[in-house]
């Protein structure tokens, strides 16, 4: 039997104990959650015209009398208004002109919504020239478009010209043509399109089926925007925050990280960032989200150090850290402070902590860390600072960090673990020797790495998933320890992945909630505030007879979340006893038990079949005919059901 024990021991839990960590890998920013459906909109990518298709007879289906030219021009750094956006299209046209764009691995369309196309444009004197936006199935057939619009005439400044049109059908890989008629010249640029409904329907939003998914799992943080994308391959591809706000046609697009990692099919020549999804965006999703905002910001190091790279000056970082507080923190009369008022958002962001530097260890991250430490303490002493200690590899990084970072004082290092689902299993203990005394852990990092089949889905197996619930219970039992944890990555484009596993799945349409994404929402869901003691034989439960076990109580002593894992294939009957609740729990109890089980070890939700694995729920305590009682309480016994 499990004794669950209200008198000893109780621990807080954190609020921010299980959040998410959010990264521009797999396509899970541009082609993913920022919900843009143009790729290049504004000519940044290294080639121009990547993504972009000049049309004409032989390549069109369109059977129409093109007659024109494209010129990729250079407004040169200083012109405004797009300041960090140089390029633009220069079209000179006689009839009909056109260019098709591909989208991020094709574009979806829902039938019945709305979509928002706009467009900077100075159409020269004299010129005549009408829009319409055509969209094509993947096969180049006209599916739908919108009616001819006159542009404006204006010879000098650039104006923006929107249209908002309805798509007749659904498509998964849909094109967009942007169709001109007439004679003339023009010049265009920040050529975007977004559904109209996006999350909060925000215009140049996200993707609202994919932020409900976020929603859904009431994260106590989230943690942005990477990963390795922080730290850039090189220091010159680095995330720089101040590039990613302000006017979104002005924001700097650059290479991604992820775009050349793996080989094909994994590797991405046309991912960049568009920073469209930039720093206020991350804060403006926390806010929605209720989850506290946690950036990690680059220290003076690439990715994984190794590069070889050395900051010769930390200025420029310690300011961009300083400046970020103040951009979330400052009111209106401060530089940053103002800047968020502009855009939109008077209010502080009340930004708690900050981490520096993402996988880092050893010397070169520990010297930078001390120098951000001691400027950073100085100027917010009420910031809490996050430290890395570098990537899991047989724990030995991990502990060399650990005796450096003791002397120092992060109020929490970020540990990350991608291990095989045995690792999870015989760490369900990891934290129970921790020191007490010494900075508190963030599992920034976690997945389980296990079996899986080509299908990409696969690697989301319902195995990896109850692995991790084993180890859960684990960092909960130690919540005075692990005062935030998240799954990673949290996203990814199933045609365009670089990852796996990943929380959830997702093409132009549709989205799917892997089985590890409904162990994070059990979790998340029944976090409680005290963890209570769970034992069994006066052990905690981490592992005998395939049991892992965890219980944790609300402030107010009526809630009680039992966590039960089974990690073996056989039924395994359990007693559960309550001591020492007192009046809390009446004997009136209800309950609700939910169940996460799988006819295999190696099911997995696709977006095909996406409810293969799913959370079942139960509702108890208000039946005349209870299963089974326990001192007195009643409670079911489902003997025959657990797995
Ligand atoms: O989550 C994927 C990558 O794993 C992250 O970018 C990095 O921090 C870690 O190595």
């Amino acid at each position: 039997s499990i004794l669950i024990d209200g008198v000893k021991d109780r621990i807080s839990v954190s609020p921010t104990m299980w959040g998410i960590f959010f990264e521009d890998i797999n396509f899970a920013a541009d082609g993913g959650i920022y919900a843009e459906l143009i790729k290049n909109r504004s000519f940044e990518f290294d080639n121009p015209l990547m993504g972009w298709r000049i049309l004409d007879e032989k390549n069109s289906t369109l059977k129409l009398d093109f007659d024109g030219k494209l010129l990729i021009t250079n407004r040169g750094q200083s012109t405004q208004p797009h300041k960090g956006n140089h390029r633009y299209a220069h079209i000179e046209l006689g009839h009909f002109f056109g260019v098709e764009n591909e989208g991020f691995r094709g574009m979806g369309f829902k039938a019945g919504e709305p979509y928002r196309f706009t467009a900077d444009i100075r159409v020269k004197k004299g010129s005549k020239v009408e829009l319409q936006l055509v969209v094509l199935d993947s096969t180049g057939r006209i599916q739908f478009r919108s009616p001819f619009k006159d542009l404006p005439e204006i010879s000098d400044n650039w104006s923006t010209v929107e249209t908002v049109f309805s798509a007749d059908k659904t498509l998964a890989n849909g094109r967009l043509v942007v169709l001109l008629k007439g004679a003339g010249s023009l010049d265009m640029d920040m050529l975007s399109l977004f559904p109209v409904h996006t999350w909060k329907d925000r215009p140049g939003g996200l993707r609202a089926d994919l932020v409900q998914k976020l929603y859904d799992l009431h994260p106590g943080f989230i943690r942005f925007p990477g990963g390795c994308i922080v730290e850039g391959r090189t220091l010159v591809n680095r995330y720089q925050w101040k590039n990613t706000v302000g006017p979104v046609a002005e924001r700097t697009t650059i290479t991604n990280r992820w775009q050349t990692e793996f080989k094909a099919p994994r590797n991405a020549p046309d991912y960049f960032q568009s920073y469209g999804l930039g720093f206020y965006e991350y804060f403006q999703l926390a806010e929605d989200l209720h989850a506290e905002p946690l950036p990690i910001l680059n220290c003076g190091m690439a990715c994984q150090y190794n590069s070889g790279e050395v900051a010769a000056d930390l200025e420029p970082y310690i300011q961009d850290a300083l400046d970020l507080i103040e951009f979330a923190n400052g009111d209106s009369s401060t530089p940053y402070g103002h800047l968020r008022t502009q855009m939109g958002h008077p209010e502080p962001f009340h930004l708690k902590y900050l981490g520096v530097g993402n996988e880092q260890w050893e010397s070169q991250y520990f010297d930078r860390y001390k120098i951000f430490e001691s400027r950073l303490k100085l100027a917010h002493p009420e910031i809490q600072l996050v430290s890395g200690s570098g990537p899991y590899n047989s724990g030995k990084w991990f502990d060399d960090a650990w005796s450096v970072l003791r002397t120092l004082h992060p109020s929490l290092v970020d540990e990350h673990y991608y291990a095989p689902p045995e690792w999870f299993l015989n760490n369900a203990g990891r934290y129970d020797q921790y020191d007490r005394q010494g900075p508190k852990v963030f599992a920034g990092e976690y997945a389980a790495h296990g079996k899986s089949t080509t299908v990409p889905e696969s690697a989301n197996s319902f195995y990896s998933a109850l692995t991790e619930a084993a180890f859960m219970t684990g960092l909960e039992r130690n919540a005075d320890v692990v005062r935030m944890a998240s799954y990673a990555p949290l996203l990814a484009n199933i045609n365009a992945w670089q990852w796996r596993p990943d929380l959830i799945w997702f093409d132009n349409l549709h989205s799917v909630a892997t089985p590890n994404y409904y162990v994070q929402q059990l979790f998340s869901l029944a976090k409680g505030t005290e963890v209570l003691q769970t034992s069994a034989n006066h052990q905690p439960v981490k592992g005998q007879d395939s049991l892992y076990a965890s219980t944790t109580m609300d402030a107010a002593g009526h809630k009680l979340y039992i966590k039960l894992v089974n990690v073996s294939s056989d039924n395994k009957p359990v007693d559960i006893v309550l001591q020492g609740l007192g009046q809390g729990l009446s004997r009136a109890m209800k309950g609700r038990w939910t169940m996460l089980k799988a006819d295999s070890a190696y099911a997995y939700n696709s977006l095909n079949q996406p409810d293969q694995v799913q959370p079942k729920h139960m509702d108890f305590g208000t039946s005349p005919n209870p299963k089974g009682a326990v001192n007195g309480y009643e409670l079911p016994f489902i003997k025959n059901e657990r797995k």
